[in-house]
């Protein structure tokens, strides 16, 4: 962990239940004091190659609130689009000597490529291909722990596109490590039965109803069409069979917490009332992004 943060998969409990109790101190803090110094004159690259609105602003703001300085780059106007490599982008960037480099990209383990290359720089992984988004397990873990006393034996529905979901595969780790339940459901096609082998504690299904049935946390995720090279399953189609509607919740249990996280795609995954119901948490996995975030980079980076 203080090389940076690759996955949940690498990490063991005691590792994510002290980030979960960093961040807990945050969420406090913020209340009270907006601007800490605690990283007073580090500098924290952010680093995306694919479009971001959450993971980018949130890394961007934990990194401000902590004291850092931060400089934020995009491939689309940086010299990527001048058709520099990977490499050079990384060359140049390691010549200004950034404390930290938080990364995004569409292919999976080119952040832990740039570790292997820049031996002396944490690398911190915002989202890698299909791979792993380890930090909005964390900020998940931790939306559902202000609401819950433990993980352990909850039943969490993870529904959608799994096939394609880093999102899906961090939270499999950190959920399977704390001895949650998952169950993965979605057409067969975007949750083939592989994915059963990942983790322990993992059943799938491809039927919603089943997988809804009693289920403490319901997690909806995006199809993500960018990158499946087959036929798209049709919107309307897709909506009928696994999009999460009213009617749906009255399967789970009562006090069933709604997550996603975002973009959401209205009509298609998931219905405008659910997703703005009493049930819906997705805005406190927005918030809880920041101070997450707080607690990895001060892991990482704080004396
Ligand atoms: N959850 C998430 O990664 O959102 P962004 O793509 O907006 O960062």
């Amino acid at each position: 962990m203080p090389g940076g943060l690759l996955g949940i998969e690498g990490l063991d409990r005691g590792e994510i239940e002290a980030i979960l109790e960093r961040a807990r101190h945050f969420q406090k803090q913020q209340a009270e004091t907006r601007k800490m110094d605690t990283l007073r004159g580090r500098m924290i690259v952010n680093l995306f190659f694919e479009a971001s609105t959450r993971t980018r602003t949130s890394f961007e703001i934990a990194a401000k609130r902590l004291g850092a300085d931060t400089i934020s780059i995009t491939a689309s106007g940086s010299s990527v689009d001048k058709g520099e490599s990977l490499v050079d982008t990384l060359n140049t960037l390691n010549a200004m000597h950034p404390d930290a480099i938080v990364m995004r990209h569409a292919a999976s383990g080119a952040p832990h490529f740039l570790a292997r290359y820049l031996v002396a720089t944490p690398i911190i992984n915002a989202g890698d291909g299909t791979h792993e988004h380890p930090t909005q397990a964390l900020l998940d873990a931790r939306t559902i722990l202000d609401r819950r006393s433990t993980l352990e034996g909850l039943r969490v529905a993870i529904i959608g596109d799994i096939a394609h979901s880093r999102v899906a595969r961090s939270n499999m780790y950190l959920m399977s490590k704390f001895g949650a339940h998952i169950v993965l459901c979605g057409p067969a096609s975007l949750v083939p039965q592989a994915l059963a082998e990942i983790t322990p504690g993992v059943t799938i299904t491809h039927d919603m109803r089943d997988a809804l049935r009693d289920a403490d946390v319901i997690m909806m995720l995006r199809v993500q069409l960018e990158r499946q090279h087959e036929a798209a399953f049709p919107a309307g189609e897709y909506f009928h069979f696994y999009g999460l509607r009213l009617e749906h919740m009255e399967l789970a249990k009562p006090d069933v917490m709604v997550m996603h996280p975002g973009p959401i795609n209205r009509g298609r995954e998931i219905s405008s009332e659910v997703a703005d119901s009493q049930r819906s948490v997705i805005l406190n996995q927005v918030e809880n992004g920041i101070a997450v975030r707080m607690a990895v980079l001060d892991r990482i980076l704080s004396n």
